[in-house]
């Protein structure tokens, strides 16, 4: 312990462990019943929202914008997930960021262990995340790398291999922020906010955006694990692409996970803790995890568009009314971060932790 500078056991590739074949999954990996796949699974009929973003561009009518508006406003507010089509990212450029990376999950284990990362920045290839010796397992291998603020974006810490996955990473990060940054003002404008509201408290242009890819390879035992626990994102706004057709990410919803199915070229839209804390919880940031299959992996891109890092994020004032008092004490995102990667395990979502007591 001390120095976080290396893993506390030796890293295993899940990847490695699917591919040896065998009918049995470690120990480290079995979740402990109530946290395994079956319960409380919601009936196959339900999704999240589905949002059609034209209605947002291409000068379109303004009945049609203000239906989006509002169709938008409440996701946010009773969902805190939905999936947009019509985002204005091409769809060669959605499936060529996806299969780009799959491609790269499949180089030899010597191009993928060149990138192997530490726990002190985590960029890179990595198989865990914390710290704790002996923990319980994820169920998926990873790749983590930063674009913005410019100053931590370092190409040599992107994948050299394949040739083209640089040059498809930068495109595909422009989109994502150029899709938050519009995302960002329809929030503020639905919450009754000037429309720079929420990008100026992110940090204006000084925002910060990264990427974790999921692998999540085959399973033979899909029943005793998840892909990755349940969560909510600490960030801003999560953008995650999903697998076109392998199902796996489940949205608490009460006490039922729903899973999502996803639309052809549809991105999922989740609101993150930061959103929750400035909205004072009028936005939700919902908990969700991933459960695998026996039969198919699944890749993901999961972009998450957080608030500059050392900026003091806090309830909005305009948001604040002495029926509905402030619910978070202020605290940068870099606080936060290490609040929560230093907290036991996780419940409810994790934001909800940090509620001023009444
Ligand atoms: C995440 C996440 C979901 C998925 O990376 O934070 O929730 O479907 N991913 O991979
Ligand atoms: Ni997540």
């Amino acid at each position: 312990m001390g120095c976080p500078c290396d893993w506390p056991e030796p890293i295993v590739r899940v990847q490695s462990l699917s591919e040896s074949g065998k009918t049995i999954i470690p120990d480290q990996y079995i979740k402990p019943p109530p946290d395994r796949p079956s319960l409380n699974t919601s009936p196959l009929d339900i999704n999240i929202p589905l949002i059609d973003l034209a209605g947002l561009y291409n000068d379109a009518d303004h009945i049609v914008r203000q239906a989006t508006l509002k169709e938008i406003s409440v996701a946010c507010r009773e969902w805190g997930f939905f999936q947009v089509i019509n985002h204005g990212l091409r769809p060669e450029l959605v499936d060529g960021a996806r299969e780009i990376w799959r491609e790269f999950f499949h180089e030899s284990m010597e191009v993928k262990q060149k990138y192997a990362n530490s726990p002190k920045t985590y960029e890179g290839y990595g198989s865990r995340l914390g710290l704790q010796k002996g923990a319980i397992l994820d169920w998926s291998d990873y790749y983590f790398l930063h674009y913005l603020p410019s100053s931590l974006k370092d190409h040599n810490k992107w994948p050299d291999k394949p040739t083209s996955l640089r040059e498809i990473v930068e495109e595909y990060s422009k989109e994502i922020v150029r899709l938050g940054r519009d995302l960002l003002e329809v929030f503020s404008i639905n919450l009754g906010l000037s429309d720079d509201y929420l990008q100026n408290r992110f940090g204006g242009d000084d925002i910060g955006a990264c990427l974790r890819v999921n692998f999540y390879p085959k399973c033979p035992q899909p029943d005793l694990t998840l892909g990755l626990s349940s969560h909510s994102d600490p960030g801003g706004i999560t953008f995650l692409l999903p697998d076109e057709d392998v199902s796996g990410l489940q949205v608490r919803r009460g006490e039922q996970w729903i899973t999502v199915k996803p639309a052809r070229h549809a991105i999922i839209v989740n609101i993150g803790d930061q959103l929750q804390v400035l909205s004072n919880a009028i936005y939700k940031s919902v908990e969700h995890r991933v459960i695998v299959n026996p039969d198919k992996e699944r890749v993901s891109l999961a972009y998450f568009y957080n608030p500059k890092s050392d900026l003091l994020i806090h309830p909005a004032p305009e948001l604040v009314t002495p029926e509905t008092p402030a619910l978070y004490p202020s605290m940068t995102f870099d606080e936060y971060r290490l609040f929560i990667r230093t907290r036991g395990p996780q419940g409810k979502s994790q934001v909800e932790s940090l509620k001023s007591p009444k």
